[in-house]
């Protein structure tokens, strides 16, 4: 049994939710009546235009509707109405990598807001419903590009800086983009590097229905510029108005389409709404990090995911809490780039992924001790699993043993945290992502519904809708109600499945074993097998290709491809090669760390891979499954023997 960690009682003193009676009250008003919780949430926090009529609408399950008929403005939310009481307090603290810092008021980001959403509207023509795909690095323009498109009812789009053009390209074309939004480039390891070449290689073929390019100048390194489409920022934002109307959004307008992986090939494009999205972003922000007004915030992702989106942009400013964004990467100039940044800016809560805690354990394990981190008080992790050891570095090293650690469960899809400790009342054990929130129906289950016994894993399913769930899938509603509401059922009646196993200890507390389809969690970013299969397939040397995740000290998973070749290439040259069109088609994130050519792959009769018993293999475990089914059973033999070297 896990050693359990009580929250420090100083803090507990003073947090929103302050223990386990309270956060169980909570529980019992939400059993007692489900909207109505739901209902008083939304008309404490959301600064309404109109008020809703419904609080939540099930006739079209599960498309289901929240807050029906209100009108907002996420941007009024997160900036107009800040201005009353915190108009000269930082909403984003930008650290460039060189160490220069740009400090951005909430007034001067309601300025910068406007100024841009202005262009969009008069120069662009952008409009209400309108597609803007943002590709950009770490910058604070990032962040006003999302703002702008809010302010005027468009629908943003922003594509990961890592992805490679023929990633980005389809990624415009299936949201039909009208414009995208980039940046020169931005530094990397002290070095400039570059994403508007990235976007002329994407916008070659293919992407007619986006008509302009806005770059951002960060670097100003030479980049080539197209007559007509391309259009400088740094030069037009000048000549915009400072003050700009905001759309009237409904409760239930997109406020943003994110593109994730899923089983099958193509990625989604995940479309979230307006006020449940910004409602439980802003509740979490307040409760799980549990900041308060004079608080610094700081979460490491990037905003091309959707922990940039939720705890980066839109839950802390919603809340009118101060954002860091930090525009490079960990361990530059060495790995105690990030422990100096807490020391100088005295965060206070600090939230990243388990990789990088990892990371910076192993390469590093001695720079936090030459820093003052003492100002922390909560400190998060997210994206997958966290192993007991970092967890344990993470709480003694980081933490100092006096902050919780919120081990914060969610994805793409839920907009928001899902299963996570409350720092202030929550006793934590490493590994376990504890309780579901208030408000949250999440239960582990199998296919009917029934529970799983304690011990046991099963499927992580959130039974009732939640304000902030994903509202379809981008032009596919098919594939949305498939893909989600099509495995499990409670009470005869399709709920949302997570494609996360998990498993209940003997006190509730829930661990998430991991995906249980063909998504592979590789440094906490969600990736397709399919997707880079189909990749791989498209190479001349391969005849036949299958990639699972294999454990890994530092990422948690990698990617681990078993492949028949046509040709006699070597296997260095085929990493090679394949690793190139990965790149060319994805990006860097979806390289294969290892390969094994394999006589042929374990299909049963019907012609299906095992990828169980490959996965099984390159965690370097026995096969103890029954093997009966295969077409030719020898196979998996021989490729056992091959991993083994034997
Ligand atoms: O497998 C789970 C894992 O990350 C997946 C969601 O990925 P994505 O949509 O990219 O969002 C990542 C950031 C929210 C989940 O299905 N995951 C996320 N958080 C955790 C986790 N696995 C274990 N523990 C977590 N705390």
């Amino acid at each position: 049994m896990s050693k359990v960690f009580e929250p420090n009682r100083e803090f507990s003193k003073n947090a929103r939710i302050k223990n386990m009676c309270e956060f169980k009250e909570i529980g019992h008003e939400v059993d007692d009546d489900y909207e109505a919780y739901w209902d008083k949430l939304a008309k404490e926090k959301i600064d309404w235009f109109e008020p809703y009529n419904k609080v939540l609408d099930e006739s079209d399950a599960p498309f289901y509707k929240w807050f029906i008929d209100g009108k907002l403005n996420v941007t009024h939310q997160c900036i107009g109405r800040h201005l009353k009481t915190r108009k000269n307090k930082a909403a984003i603290i930008w650290e460039g990598e060189d160490g220069s810092r740009r400090i951005i008021t909430y007034l001067l980001l309601y300025y910068r807001v406007n100024r841009l959403a202005n262009l969009l509207k008069n120069k662009f023509g952008i409009k209400k419903g309108d597609r803007v795909v943002l590709y950009m690095p770490m910058i604070p323009e990032a962040a006003f590009a999302m703002l702008a498109c809010a302010k005027i009812g468009a629908i943003h789009s922003v594509v990961f800086g890592g992805f490679s053009a023929e990633a980005l390209r389809d990624r415009i074309i299936d949201a039909r983009a009208k414009l995208v939004i980039t940046a020169d480039g931005a530094y990397r390891r002290g070095t400039p590097y570059l994403l508007k070449p990235i976007v002329d290689t994407a916008l070659e073929s293919g992407c007619e229905c986006c008509e302009n390019v806005l770059v951002v100048k960060r670097n100003f390194e030479d980049i080539d510029m197209v007559e007509g489409r391309d259009h400088i920022y740094n030069d037009l934002i000048k000549h915009e108005s400072q003050h700009c109307e905001a759309e009237v959004m409904d409760s239930e307008d997109p406020l943003f389409l994110l593109y994730t992986s899923g089983s099958t090939g193509k990625p989604k494009g995940v479309q979230h709404s307006s006020a449940g999205y910004i409602l439980w972003a802003q509740y979490t922000m307040e409760n799980v990090f549990d900041v308060k007004e004079n608080d610094t915030f700081w979460c490491t992702a990037d905003v091309g995911w959707i922990t940039g989106h939720t705890y980066i942009v839109y839950g802390p400013l919603a809340m009118g809490a101060t954002t860091i964004m930090y525009e490079g990467v960990p361990l530059y100039p060495d790995a105690g780039r990030w422990w100096n940044m807490i020391e100088e800016l005295r965060i206070n809560q600090f939230y990243t992924a388990p990789t990088a805690i990892r990371l910076l354990h192993k390469v590093g394990a001695e720079q936090p001790g030459k820093y003052d981190l003492s100002s922390l008080k909560v400190l998060g992790t997210v994206g997958e699993p966290i192993n007991p050891d970092a967890w344990m570095w993470y709480y003694d090293v980081i933490g100092g043993g006096r902050c919780s650690i919120v081990d914060t469960w969610w994805q793409t899809e839920t907009g928001g945290h899902m299963i996570s400790p409350l720092p202030g009342a929550t006793p934590i054990k490493p590994g376990s992502a504890t309780f579901p929130l208030p408000g949250i129906k999440a239960e582990i289950i199998d296919e009917e519904g029934n529970p799983t016994p304690v011990g046991e894993k099963g499927l992580l399913c959130i039974t009732k809708p939640w304000p902030s769930m994903i509202r379809t899938i981008w032009g596919d509603p098919e594939r949305f109600k498939k893909s989600y509401f099509g495995d499990c059922k409670k009470d005869g009646k399709p709920v949302y499945f997570s494609g996360d196993g998990a498993m209940y200890d003997e006190d509730g507390y829930i661990t998430i074993t991991g995906r249980t389809d063909d998504v592979i969690n590789v440094s906490g970013h969600r990736l397709g097998t399919a997707e880079v299969e189909n990749v791989v397939a498209h190479d001349e040397n391969v005849a036949e290709v299958a990639i699972v995740g294999k454990p890994d000290d530092i990422k948690g998973e990698s990617l681990f491809a078993y492949i028949v070749t046509k040709t006699d290439i070597d296997v260095d040259s085929l990493k090679k090669v394949v690793n190139q069109l990965i790149v060319k088609d994805i990006g860097p994130i979806a390289k294969i760390d290892g390969l094994l050519l394999v006589p042929g792959l374990p299909k049963t009769r019907s012609g299906k891979v095992m990828r169980r018993l490959l996965r099984t293999i390159a965690k370097g475990e026995d096969i103890t499954q029954d093997i009966s089914t295969l077409e030719d059973p020898s196979i998996i033999i021989k490729i056992e023997k091959l991993f083994k070297g034997e």
